[in-house]
């Protein structure tokens, strides 16, 4: 033990004072001590963590050399917290602890009390939890910020204090991970809550509007002041709506407020700026409102894409033609291989594929309206996914929250909005339908069959209530003994696990490497092929297509290998999340795969995250803009990518529905050629990318992935294009102009 004195001395050296307006900040630089193990000791003050690892908050602690480590960890801190910063607070309500991010699940103690867990504040006297977090799923891409009043005791003032943080990690990177951990007194701009983010706006024929709140989260302090809320146009900055709201707010209080806005045709920034009566401070937050650029669906039929599909011979087959306008629908097909046959009412092509060929299909459809007529191509081979998978994906809404009365829920929205209309197809679950590992309960049955959890409660009805949907069912494992959710996984059982999903009547796998770093001897390319080889080999011994999708984050350039194990489509990043830094940077990071994309095999960017979106059971609206949406479903288009819709369907809103709806831009992800597309352009913040399309055309995706509105030129021929090019606006649907040479745009 170092003397109390020096110590002080140190603690002086280490924490950095700065200002936050008028408030002082310390920052917490550490030294912050980690310890591999659990044990309910190491929140006490009195432990002396000296021995321990040095770590930064900054980074997971894979990247600081804990290889391979999940589970239940400790990282340490002590820090001095000076009077002056309570002296100082021109508000007396509390600190404010802010932690950065933290991968997955947090604990945090202040002097041996528990403050807070996955930033909620616990209050006062709550012992230290010592069950094991792991069924509290992930909260890896939130912020935990805690606050403590100034008159806790247990807060000490001008001496030692120590902060420890329990962490658990189920898999993957782990630990505190992005920001600065500082501390300072609550001021004004935290006490009052401007609440826009937990409702979207609503489309009312030429306006769009919203409720949003106002809070005075303080326990003593009145808040008056003033709300002026703005409209911006995104491009010019003018103003073309201004409302003011006076609030005047007991402690503890919240308002609600409404705004009717035009309803606007392009990007539109809405400001709500807060002044305060008793205070300099202001608060500015602006978001971007919704703008629809899909045009509505006609009634009359339209045969929507994919126009090619692969199965292999003498396999059930099941294929709902994608068919938007109004029902009924009369079909009528011709041209169909022996063995399948057609529902003239719901078009669900079924039965079992005979012989290897490809054959074309004419298709009839017709309504009241009118009608189509259209082609699709069957391919009776070895290749499956001939254009990239169109679904649901449980994950990034519900996480391990998910059960089946949800998963049948969002199918059931997912027919009734006519997302089936437009070539969506999967419902996939993702992990948490097993058995969790650390439950006394069996996991398998005698005979080695893998049991599921009582959130479902049957998986073969599951299946076979997708499938009278006209929908297609996907499943989730590991290769592992765990998932990443820490839930049963196959390893040791790959031949039962393939049995099983046939009987339930699953249609695509998705295999997520997880635990299985563990047995795998090292990253080698021969260890990662082998798990995936081997449940290729299972799958295909049983009597059903199953697409296989590896989900191994990119390890060892999967793309170069992913086809020769049997991949029909693979991860090529970690996991994304609803934000732009997450989403620009896989997206635009794609083009080094380019050349492995084709029909059958596809780069996997992760999947979407427009929509309520949550990876547990609260979920919240995507964090990102409708520009940056635009962008998302363009680009993943563009890139031939697996398109999963990953929030919850039944609060599918006009917006996100408008947005994955478009039944031209959808084609260019499903376009057959299968070419990803390759930035032609980069030219400061833009960025221009091209994919070939069967039909001789190109499409272009010209992207602003700066802050500020740019105006630009494009040459044609300068992007690979011909010298006089006529172009199209897939978004609004209209042929924009004659041939040309050059175009501007403001984006
Ligand atoms: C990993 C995958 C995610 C999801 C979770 C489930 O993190 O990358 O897509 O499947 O596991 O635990």
């Amino acid at each position: 033990m170092q003397p109390f004195a020096l110590r002080i001395l140190l603690f002086l050296l280490l924490t950095t004072s700065t200002t936050f307006g008028q408030t002082d900040v310390i920052i917490i630089e550490g030294p912050w001590k980690f310890s591999p193990s659990d044990s309910p000791a190491f929140a006490l003050p009195e432990f002396d963590e000296s021995a321990w690892a040095p770590v930064s908050s900054g980074q997971s602690w894979e990247r600081q050399g804990f290889d391979k480590l999940d589970g239940h960890v400790w990282y340490r801190v002590r820090l001095f917290i000076p009077s002056t910063i309570r002296d100082h607070a021109r508000v007396s309500e509390g600190l404010r602890l802010f932690l950065g991010k933290v991968d997955d699940i947090d604990q945090t103690y202040l002097n041996g009390w528990m403050i807070g867990s996955n930033g909620e504040n616990v209050a006062p006297g709550v012992a230290p939890d010592t069950g094991s977090m792991a069924r509290l799923g992930s909260s890896w891409d939130e912020e935990r910020i805690y606050t403590i009043p100034l008159s806790d005791p247990r807060i000490q003032w001008d001496g030692e204090n120590v902060l420890a943080v329990r962490v658990y990690d189920g898999g993957g990177p782990g630990g505190l991970w992005s920001g600065t951990p500082h501390l300072r007194a609550l001021a004004i701009t935290d006490l009052l809550g401007i609440d826009h983010a937990a409702n979207v706006f609503h489309f009312e024929l030429q306006w769009i509007s919203k409720t949003f709140s106002v809070s005075n989260l303080s326990k003593h302090l009145p808040i008056r002041g003033t709300l002026i809320v703005r409209a911006l146009d995104g491009i010019s900055g003018s103003e073309g709506y201004r409302k003011d709201f006076a609030f005047a707010l007991k402690p503890g209080a919240i308002e609600q407020y409404s705004i009717s806005i035009p309803a606007p045709q392009r990007s539109l920034v809405v400001e709500y700026q807060a002044t305060f009566a008793e205070f300099t401070e202001t608060i500015s937050i602006r978001e971007e409102a919704p703008y629809m650029l899909t045009p509505p669906v006609t009634p009359a039929p339209r045969i929507n894409g994919p126009t090619v599909v692969g199965a292999r011979p003498g396999r059930p087959f099941h294929f709902l033609i994608p068919v938007s306008g109004t029902r009924p629908l009369e079909f009528e097909v011709a041209g169909l291989p022996p063995g399948l046959t057609v529902d003239p009412l719901t078009g669900i092509i079924a039965g079992r594929t005979g012989e290897r060929g490809t054959f074309r299909v004419d298709i009839a459809v017709k309504n009241a309206f009118g009608d189509a007529k259209g082609t699709l191509m069957l391919d009776i081979g070895e290749k499956l996914a001939l254009t990239p998978p169109m679904g649901w994906n449980s994950w990034n809404a519900w996480g391990l929250a998910v059960d089946q009365d949800k998963v049948l829920a969002s199918a059931r929205a997912y027919r009734e909005k006519g997302l089936a209309e437009h070539g969506w197809s999967y419902i996939n679950v993702d992990d948490g339908w097993e058995i969790v590992g650390d439950s006394p309960l069996p996991k398998r049955d005698d005979s080695g069959k893998i049991l599921v959890n009582d959130k479902f409660p049957d998986m073969k009805a599951l299946g076979d209530s997708l499938h009278a949907l006209g929908l297609k069912f996907g499943i989730y494992s590991s290769p592992g003994p765990l998932t990443c959710g820490g839930y049963t996984a196959s390893y040791g059982y790959e031949k039962n696990d393939a049995e099983s999903y046939a009987t339930w009547g699953v249609d695509y796998l998705k295999y997520d490497w997880c635990s299985y770093g563990n047995i795998a001897k090292d990253l080698s390319r021969p260890e990662l092929m082998k798990p995936y080889s081997l449940m290729r080999r299972m799958l295909d011994e049983v009597n059903r297509d199953i697409v296989f999708s590896l989900c191994q984050y990119g390890m060892g350039n999967v793309w170069e290998w992913g086809a020769d194990v049997g991949g029909d489509l693979w991860r090529t990043t970690g996991d994304i999340t609803d934000t732009w830094v997450s989403v620009s940077s896989i997206g635009f990071r794609q083009g080094v795969n380019a050349p492995f994309a084709a029909p059958g095999q596809w780069n996997d960017p992760d999947m979407l995250v427009v929509g309520w979106v949550g990876w547990g059971p609260h979920l919240h609206p995507s964090r990102l803009t409708p520009d940056e949406q635009y962008t998302h479903i363009s680009l993943w288009c563009l890139l031939s990518a697996p398109l999963l819709i990953g929030c919850d369907l039944t609060r599918l809103d006009p917006f996100t529905l408008n947005l994955l709806t478009n039944d031209e831009v959808l084609a260019v992800d499903q376009d057959p050629l299968g070419k990803q597309a390759t930035p032609s352009l980069v030219r400061d913040s833009i960025q221009v990318w091209t994919k070939p399309l069967a039909d001789g055309t190109t499409a272009v995706g010209i992207f602003n992935i700066g802050s500020l509105p740019r105006s630009l030129t494009i040459v044609f021929s300068e992007i690979g294009l011909p010298e006089q090019v006529t172009f199209r606006d897939l978004w609004r649907q209209r042929t924009l102009l004659p041939a040309q040479k050059s175009a501007s745009f403001d984006i």
